[in-house]
């Protein structure tokens, strides 16, 4: 699991890039509106531009907006690994990931809570990544969608199935509580939980720790099962063993 940082709801984002340059984050999330495809208007290319002069870390571009094209012909030669457009819009969407590739950058296609995950398989083929929103998009600091663990298992389920190498990747209202339920998921995006405090570097260590330790524990859950299923065996075994022997011996007794 690595953490993409959303900067979105930061009261200063630049200071905050220079911050999370000192945690053990793995990107920087910069998400696009453009005031159309969900209501705000954020993060302009000129911003993205001044993120890049100042971030350690890649940049993960979620483009909330119509036209994703008019975005990536300004993103070239910046220190981005993945730029991420949304599956309900009505452009060329073949046209868009093939943009996406000529800069170098790797594909993501995002996905609204109510779309149904069979449309994105006809991109499988295409795409490094999908975005599931736990969220409406268009703002930080939202309620995790509690059906979004169901979506993430089908998601997971089709993707093995496809036989494609597709990262997971979820975003909005991610905290310490529910990074415990993302267990096939590659990157977490979040935002307020680490921005709204005073201590990134602790709240990052925080969500790693927690998603890590549970899966540990489930693995030593799985441990203890397997011996005490292998350590019953064992005893039927030398049960069964000891009847046989007993049952020769009695046999023996009676017919010498
Ligand atoms: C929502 C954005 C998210 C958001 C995440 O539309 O795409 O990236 O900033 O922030 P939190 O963690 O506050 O939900
Ligand atoms: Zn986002």
């Amino acid at each position: 699991m690595k953490i993409a940082t959303s900067i979105l709801n930061s009261s200063d984002r630049i200071e905050s890039v220079i911050n999370l340059n000192r945690t053990n984050t793995s990107y920087i999330h910069v998400d696009v509106m453009d005031g159309k495809f969900v209501d705000d208007n954020q993060f302009s290319v000129k911003e993205i531009k001044a993120v890049n002069l100042v971030t350690k870390y890649p940049m993960d571009v979620h483009l909330m907006v119509n036209d994703p094209l008019k975005y990536i012909e300004e993103l070239s030669n910046l220190n981005i690994s993945y730029v991420t457009f949304h599956l309900e819009i009505k452009k060329d969407k073949k046209k868009i990931i093939s943009k996406i590739k000529e800069l170098g950058y790797k594909v993501g296609i995002s996905i609204k809570p109510d779309t149904d995950l069979g449309e994105l398989v006809p991109y499988f083929s295409d795409i490094d990544m999908v975005l599931v929103m736990s969220v409406e998009p268009g703002k930080g600091g939202q309620k995790f969608l509690a059906n979004t663990v169901k979506r993430i298992k089908e998601l997971k389920r089709m993707i093995v199935a496809s036989g494609y190498n597709i990262e997971i990747e979820v975003d909005g209202g991610i905290n310490e509580d529910n990074i415990v339920k993302l267990n096939d998921v590659d990157i977490a995006v979040v935002g307020s939980y680490i921005v709204k405090s005073d201590n990134y570097y602790r709240q990052i260590e925080n969500l790693l720790r927690t998603f890590n330790s549970n899966k540990t524990g489930k693995k030593n859950e799985f441990n203890i099962l397997y011996k005490l299923l292998l350590g019953i065996g064992i005893l039927l075994f030398i049960l069964m063993i000891g009847l046989v022997l007993f049952k020769k011996m009695c046999y023996g007794y009676f017919y010498r």
